[in-house]
């Protein structure tokens, strides 16, 4: 499957100097990583996909936290790609963590790894950054194993801090193509619905940043029963989650 050119080389162009120096200086930010990979709860032998997986910080940490799984990573810019490599080289996990390059929107992961589907799919700060986002969450949700995991964390929309931090923020992040995305929540609910999964929806650090979680072995505990009333339980409880969060 192709990959989107102009994407692929914008995100070169951004990342060709800042990868040397991207974990050191991210790990001021881009706060809310580590929580996202301590509630991944990855099944004892199960598959991990990170999408735009940058210089593979989070593969690396995940790998270490949950030794018994197997990682893959993609992303579209091959000069990221490079540093990840090396840096999980170092870490010596090249056996258990495998990079492809490949365009969140339409990635497909058999092409590229063997594998058609995955126990959990994540997102960190990058949604924020692919274009078109929503049909990266759509085709993430394809990739989901029977009972899997998606999870995202990514910037949120500064509810709980003041006025002017969220316009220079909102400015500073615009020089590197990043947007948070306002309706974020609005289409993590309506995925839920159209897979009959359950949302949970948080806001972190007062807005900074915001966690996303979307389990579909809800809906495989709740399809062994009869199902049509329990599968309209599960969709009101995703809203009233929503509604409890925001
Ligand atoms: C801010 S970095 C985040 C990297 C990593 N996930 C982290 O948390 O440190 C965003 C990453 O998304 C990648 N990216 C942007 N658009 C993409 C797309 N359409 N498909 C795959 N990766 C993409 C960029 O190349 C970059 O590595």
């Amino acid at each position: 499957m192709t990959i989107d050119k102009s994407s692929a080389s914008l995100m070169d162009k951004t990342y060709k100097n800042q990868r040397h120096f991207y974990d050191l200086t991210r790990k001021h930010y881009l706060f809310g990583r580590d929580h996202l990979i301590r509630n991944l709860s990855a099944p004892r032998g199960g598959t991990v996909l990170e999408l735009g997986c940058g210089t593979g910080r989070n593969l690396i940490e995940a790998a270490k936290a949950y030794p018994s799984c197997k990682f893959f990573g993609v992303d579209i810019s091959s000069q990221m790609l490079r540093t990840a490599e090396a840096n999980i080289h170092k870490a010596d996990l090249s056996h258990r963590i495998h990079l492809a390059q490949g365009d969140a929107t339409r990635v497909d992961p058999f092409e590229k790894f063997g594998i058609e589907t995955f126990d959990r799919v994540f997102f960190s700060y990058c949604v924020s950054m692919i274009s078109p986002w929503e049909d990266a969450l759509k085709n993430a949700t394809k990739l989901l194993a029977k009972g899997g995991q998606l999870s995202l964390v990514d910037f949120g929309q500064q509810e709980r801090l003041p006025g002017f931090f969220k316009l220079l923020l909102e400015k500073w992040l615009s020089r590197f193509h990043v947007t948070p995305r306002p309706n974020l929540q609005q289409v993590m609910s309506d995925l839920a619905q159209a897979n009959s999964a359950k949302l949970r929806f948080l806001p972190l650090y007062r807005g900074y940043a915001c966690y996303a979680e979307l389990d579909s072995s809800f809906y495989t505990r709740f399809m062994e029963k009869p199902a049509h009333h329990d599968l309209l339980e599960t969709q009101n409880e995703s809203h009233r989650e929503i509604r409890k969060a925001g």
